[in-house]
């Protein structure tokens, strides 16, 4: 298969054994059911229709079983498969007794990949069986949505995700409530070079406090507050400070670049006035909110999504609302998002978490 544009494979990765290239056996693009998809729903960022043309982001792989164990090769070409499809993995035909702790292992064996833990939400109470993981219950007719504006997860933390494992528990019918993504590295590809040198070198506050804060508008916080199946932590530290990073990242593993801020969780630009910030923000989020730089990921029984933050930025679209629908999301810890000459911040620069009138 063809490397997707721009991306170059890490002079480390291992050669793949036999065995663990079986895993990519049958893999094929994503289904699009594009006639089944409502027409004219809103993007409550941009305010334009939500529209997606980049169908060649993202891999099915129909043959992986996530409740087997899973050795360093087979999670290296899990990885490398990701990154060769732009960041989207979509396992499909999961066995339908697969439980939660089958879900958290697979996603502990990718962390152990990389030396790293999973990251429980800093926010939301865990599922009661499986602490580690976020459960996202939208409750039929709910009038708001958990995670319906672009974010990257966990932004906000200094060694932000790596990649998401999400699982459809209660799906709804194909073609609706997808989730959307944006590869913000295709993004950042296809920006002018005016525009390019304008924001390589910026760098900008993350907040949980802007999305789940006492007195911000985030609609997570929102829809939290509606519904008795997600309940807030007792203590939350992380919404105490928040954290610099680049607006521009570098991903460890491909070296290709991407638009690193959100208008769920990014507070401001740093060193710039209240009127540039609002402005270059802007720009950026309606810029990787383009329809060529997009996909959906439709749901069907059975099936498992893992997606890598560093590539993409996604939400979680609200079509058919008179449904119920639950996901489980499973998070790993990543390392500190680094610019394009492999300085980072986030572990060292922090301030006090920013105030609701600030944004
Ligand atoms: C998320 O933001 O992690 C969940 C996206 C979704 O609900 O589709």
């Amino acid at each position: 298969m063809l490397l997707r544009h721009g991306v170059r494979r890490v002079a480390s990765a291992t050669q793949l054994a036999v065995q663990s290239s079986r895993l990519l056996d049958g893999r094929r693009p994503l289904i699009q059911p594009h006639d089944l998809r409502p027409k004219g729903v809103v993007d409550m960022l941009t305010g334009k229709p939500v529209q997606s043309f980049n169908d060649s982001l993202g891999v099915e792989l129909p043959h992986v079983d996530l409740t087997d164990d899973f050795d360093y090769d087979d999670i290296e070409a899990l990885k490398q498969a990701c990154d060769e499809a732009g960041g989207i993995v979509v396992f499909t035909n999961q066995k339908p007794e697969m439980t939660v702790h089958d879900h958290v292992r697979f996603a502990r064996s990718v962390a152990d990949h990389d030396n790293t833990c999973l990251e429980p939400h800093g926010v939301a109470a865990g599922h009661k069986d499986a602490p580690e993981m976020l459960e996202i219950v939208r409750e039929a007719n709910a009038g708001v949505v958990f995670g319906e504006n672009w974010h990257s997860d966990f932004s906000f933390h200094d060694e932000s995700a790596s990649y998401s494992i999400l699982r459809g528990a209660e799906v709804p019918r194909l073609g609706v409530n997808d989730t959307l993504f944006s590869s913000v590295e295709d993004a950042w590809d296809a920006l002018p070079q005016e525009k390019k040198d304008l924001l390589i070198d910026l760098r900008c506050f993350h907040s949980a406090n802007r999305a789940y804060g006492k007195g911000h508008g985030g609609n997570s916080r929102a829809a939290m507050e509606k519904t008795d199946t997600m309940a807030f932590k007792k203590d939350m530290p992380i919404l105490d400070f928040d954290v610099l990073q680049p607006l521009v990242s570098m991903h460890p593993r491909t070296g290709r670049l991407g638009l690193f801020a959100s208008p769920t969780f990014t507070t401001h630009i740093e060193g710039v006035s209240a009127e540039e910030n609002k402005e270059i923000l802007n720009f950026v989020y309606q810029w990787f909110a383009r329809p060529e730089f997009c996909t959906r990921v439709s749901w069907q029984p059975n099936q498992v999504v893992m997606w890598d933050n560093r590539s993409l930025s996604h939400k979680g679209v609200a079509d058919e609302c008179s449904e119920r629908r639950v996901v489980q999301r499973v998070t790993v810890r990543g390392s500190s998002p680094m610019n394009h000459r492999g300085e980072q911040w986030s572990l060292t620069h922090k301030v006090k978490a920013a105030e609701a009138g600030l944004f």
